[in-house]
This record gives C-alpha cells, sequence and structure tokens, in this order.
C-alpha cells in the first residue's frame, strides 16, 4: 500500500476524488486535511467529514487547514461549486467525530514523522496548507515522497484566460512548492480537460445503488459541464475539439487520483516552472519552459507536468470506484 494523506477543498470533484482514493486497496490513506478554496474551509471541512463517514472511512483523521491564502483574501467558486462546495447537496446528519484538534500542519508532521516510509502528499485545493506545512516544518521534507498537485496549465486557464483556480487563488503558496526541491508532479488543466465523463457514463452512474452512486448523481446534475464552461482555451486555437460544449463532465481532481493508482494511464514531462504572483492579468500563470529557453538540467527542473491522459481507463476507473460502495 502506498501511504498517502490527501489535502482537499471538498468541492464536487474533490469528493470524488476522495471517492476512488477509498475505493482503492492500493492506499493506505493516513490522513485528510481541508483547505479552503472552492467553498469556505467550514464547509470544506464538513464536506469532507460527512463524505468519509458516507464512504465508511470515519477512521481517517480530518485536519482543519488555514481559513483562507498566505498572503490574499480567498476567492471561491460559488459558481461551479455552490456556497456549500457541494451545490446545496446536504448529507444525511454530522459527522465530525474525525475531526482531529491537530491544525492541517501539525496532521501532516505528525502522520510524515510517524510513517516508516516517505508519504505522498495529494494536493487538490489551493496550495495553502502544504506550503505553509513547508514553512513551518522544513526539517520533514524528506519524509514527502512526492507532492501530486490539480493544477498549472500552459495553455488554456479556469476561470481566468491563463491561470487555473487552484494557483490563482494562493500563486504564492504554489511558489513554495515549485522552490522547495520537493518532487512535485502536477495534473494542468490541459490535461484534465481530457479527463471527462461521456453523456452515457454519467447514465451508467445514475443506474448504480447505493448512497454513495446517488450522491455523485445528484452533484454531478450541473457540475460536469459548468466546470468547463468558464475561462479561456487557447489549445482550440489549434484545432482542438470544442471541450467547453460536447456535454461532458470534467473531473479535474480525480484524475491525480487516477494518475497516482494508474500512471501508465498517464505520459509526463519534466520543465522547470515558475508562477506569476504580480500579474495584473496574469496573477496566477504558470510560466513553463516548455521550449528549453533556459537550458536546465533534468536536477534544476521543477515540474514533472502530465501531459497525457487516457480517457477510457480514467473513466473506467472511476466508475468501478463509484461502483466499490
Ligand atoms: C480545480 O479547481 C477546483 O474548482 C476543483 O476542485 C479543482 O481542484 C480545477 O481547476
Ligand atoms: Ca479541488
Amino acid at each position: 500500500q502506498i501511504p498517502v494523506l490527501l489535502d482537499v477543498d471538498t468541492g464536487i470533484d474533490d469528493a470524488y476524488a476522495l471517492i476512488m482514493a477509498c475505493a482503492s486497496e492500493e492506499l493506505d490513506i493516513r490522513a485528510v486535511t481541508t483547505a479552503a478554496g472552492n467553498a469556505s474551509l467550514y464547509h470544506t471541512t464538513r464536506n469532507t467529514c460527512n463524505l468519509l463517514h458516507l464512504l465508511g472511512r470515519g477512521d481517517i483523521p480530518v485536519s482543519q487547514g488555514l481559513p483562507g491564502p498566505l498572503q490574499r483574501p480567498l476567492l471561491r467558486a460559488p459558481e461551479v461549486h455552490g456556497e456549500n462546495g457541494l451545490r446545496g447537496y446536504q448529507f444525511q446528519g454530522e459527522h465530525l467525530e474525525a475531526l482531529s484538534p491537530l491544525t492541517a500542519q501539525q496532521q501532516m508532521a505528525r502522520v510524515l514523522t510517524e510513517s516508516e516510509e516517505p508519504v505522498t502528499i495529494v494536493a487538490l485545493g489551493p496550495a495553502t496548507n502544504v506550503a505553509a506545512f513547508l514553512q513551518q516544518y522544513p526539517e520533514l521534507k524528506s519524509r514527502i515522497r512526492r507532492i501530486l498537485f490539480m493544477g498549472a496549465s500552459y495553455r488554456c486557464g479556469n476561470p481566468t484566460i491563463v491561470s487555473t483556480f487552484n494557483v490563482l487563488v494562493d500563486p504564492e503558496a504554489f511558489d513554495i512548492l515549485l522552490k522547495s526541491g520537493v518532487e512535485l508532479h502536477t495534473l494542468p488543466l490541459d490535461t484534465t480537460r481530457h479527463a471527462t465523463l461521456t453523456p452515457e457514463e454519467c447514465r451508467q452512474i445514475a443506474g448504480i445503488s447505493g448512497p454513495v452512486a446517488k450522491m455523485v448523481s445528484r452533484t454531478l446534475a450541473g457540475y460536469g459541464d459548468r466546470i468547463g464552461q468558464k475561462g479561456g482555451c487557447l489549445a482550440q486555437k489549434d484545432g482542438e475539439r470544442d471541450w467547453n460544449r460536447e456535454g461532458l463532465a470534467h473531473l479535474p481532481d480525480p484524475a491525480v487520483v487516477a494518475y497516482l493508482l494508474r500512471p501508465d494511464y498517464f505520459t509526463r514531462q519534466k520543465y522547470f516552472c515558475q508562477v506569476e504572483c504580480k500579474g495584473e492579468l496574469t496573477t496566477g500563470f504558470t510560466v513553463i519552459d516548455m521550449e528549453d529557453y533556459y537550458g536546465k538540467s533534468m536536477e534544476e527542473r521543477n515540474l514533472w507536468y502530465v501531459d497525457s491522459i487516457d480517457r477510457a481507463g480514467f473513466a473506467r476507473l472511476f466508475l468501478e470506484s463509484v461502483r466499490h460502495f
């Protein structure tokens, strides 16, 4: 089993990523920490605890992270995820038993200190919590196997033309990850826009019985199409298909868990990346040296950029995960 720690801003697709992670026998989930992003920390924490309870994983400790970015006011995404982060979906009852008194950073420190092997961090929201952890506990860096992050992009953005939500919310935090020296992998929007379910696959989910499939089906309606709607996509200028208008459901965060579980469904390249923290129009843009402009060596490059996904394999894995419960 792979020891992992997930940092999430649950969030509809974060919820789906947790479903995939909990369905897998291959992962040993040591803790889940919550970030502010898609919704306020209040909601992302409740959504996370209630979902883990529904999944029968109320034993996983959950810790709350910081209420907002390191240096900026919080930007949320209510138009995509609703005010409560799940487009109004309500779990039955409140199940906060797993909520730990430790902060997210203390929880990360505990997990990394207690683990015999280095731990993989799966970061599915703004990078705030992980960055704050790296600042507070630099001596534990070597205990991190690698960080898998959802965000960054080269050719398209969302919610702005050039920036992806998780980087835009806290670019200074992502900058800390880039400069940390920890092995960093990202599933950029360029790639996760192909992490989709077809309308037929959504119908198959609607046909699965049980409360988990119901939760997915209910939240997919109105979400899957929406996440792709806003923001620019420069790739379309290259003649690619119009991914915003095909009725496909886009699942960015589950793609990261799929990358961990089935790396053979993906390809990747290592690049040198910097993030714009001061721009007026381009805040959060990830400047990725794809043309090797700087001539950086492999060691100097700081980002494994996952650049393709086997869509059908991904969708199959997601459906299997939902059926698992
Ligand atoms: C990312 O932004 C959030 O809205 C999603 O949960 C995902 O982590 C997609 O750009
Ligand atoms: Ca997320």
